[in-house]
């Protein structure tokens, strides 16, 4: 799918800007604080109608302003849909072919967006919560019965959590929830296994062409019981084993809730011993790999990659901008860039008079 045209009024320091944009690679250029990132947080605020810079929403209107709007044609094979969100300090509305729209979750099937952006260097070397959330959220956009068992099992760990914090626990209720939560591990883990050994074949060969070396890359899930058919009563006894730890921390420490993954890079953990450039190279190629696993072309998501470029060499950008002609729409920000053959646009620094 791709973007048509965007049109921003009064999102962050955009008072009004409406851009057509095309397939093939969009370039947004300019000097640091013009607005650059503030074009494309808007373009995946439509997705999910969250900001992936803020979860107060008041902070993308622009300051001094009552309301933003930020509307779009989005195309999606013959499908042509129009949306808009208008954003006012006591909530918003969103609309999809002007008319409200009732499920915010029904959007990202209109507008799906993949996006990197520059905190998603740390990947590898931060917490696994974000690395569970790559998974979890890509998985989810596959399949609605792993959304709705990741929300089930977030429901049931929450309940188990309030009963381990109490005095006395009761035991029957404490091995109820725990029964629940074996049950919903089961498909959670599969599902993951499966994610994992898809994404993998595809992140070999994005990696090899993102660095033109035929790096060995791997990455490894660890289930905290591996799925099998022995799943349930091995999954039951790990809980056994850590109940009495559970009921000293008051909270439940195994389980699909703490589960992560890491990445290899000719054997080694890329978090440990990868460079920063490796890291930043092999975190994209990963978070681009979901868009290989939609058959349906019309239905790939819209590529927006925020200061991609910066850190990389000349050889290593060249070598992502080859790759990055393979998706149908992309969006790059960067302070410059001296790229052919893509559709550029260029945002100015208003000038201030001299003070000094
Ligand atoms: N609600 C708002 N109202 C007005 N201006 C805002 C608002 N939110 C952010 N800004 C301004 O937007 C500017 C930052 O824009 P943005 O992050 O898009 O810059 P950028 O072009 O991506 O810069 P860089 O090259 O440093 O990444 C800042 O000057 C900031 O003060
Ligand atoms: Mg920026």
């Amino acid at each position: 799918m791709i973007v048509k045209k965007l049109t921003l009024k009064n999102f962050r320091n955009h008072h009004y800007l409406t851009y057509d944009f095309d397939k093939g690679i969009n370039l947004i250029v300019g000097p640091n604080g013009v607005g650059k990132t503030n074009i494309v947080e808007a373009i995946y605020y439509l997705s999910l109608v969250r900001s992936f810079r803020t979860p107060d929403e008041p902070n993308l209107i622009q300051k001094g302003m009552e309301h933003a709007e930020v509307s779009s044609v989005v195309l999606e094979g013959d499908i042509v849909r129009k949306i808009k969100v208008n954003l006012s300090k006591d909530g918003r509305r969103v609309l999809l072919n002007n008319k409200p729209i009732s499920k915010i979750s029904d959007l990202a099937k209109c507008v799906n967006v993949v996006l990197f952006e520059p905190r998603d260097v740390m990947l590898f070397r931060g917490l696994p919560k974000a690395r569970r959330n790559f998974l979890d959220i890509n998985i989810s956009k596959r399949s609605h019965v792993y959304l709705d068992t990741i929300s089930r099992y977030e429901k049931v760990l929450r309940e188990r959590n309030e009963l381990l914090k109490q005095e006395n626990p009761d035991k029957v209720l404490l091995e109820t929830t725990t029964e629940l939560l074996v049950k919903l591990s089961a498909p959670i883990v599969s599902y993951r296994q499966m994610y994992v050994k898809d994404i993998n074949d595809i992140l070999i060969k994005i990696t090899r062409a993102l660095t033109g070396v035929e790096e060995r890359i791997q990455i490894h899930y660890n289930p905290f019981v591996p799925y099998d058919k022995d799943f349930q009563e091995k999954a039951k006894d790990a809980f056994r084993k850590g109940l009495e730890g559970d009921l000293k921390r008051k909270a439940t420490s195994i389980g699909v809730h703490r589960e992560d993954f890491s990445v290899s890079l000719n054997g080694r953990d890329i978090a440990m011993f990868g460079s920063q450039g490796e890291n930043r190279l092999v975190a994209l190629a990963l978070k681009l790999s979901p868009y290989f696993l939609i058959e349906d072309k019309d239905k790939r998501p819209i590529v927006v990659l925020d200061d991609v470029l910066s850190e990389l060499d000349k050889n290593h950008q060249e070598r992502l901008i080859k790759f990055l002609r393979k998706f149908e729409q992309v969006f790059i920000t960067a302070t410059h860039a001296d790229i052919e053959d893509v559709a550029l646009y260029e945002l100015k620094q208003k000038t201030n008079k001299e003070v000094f």
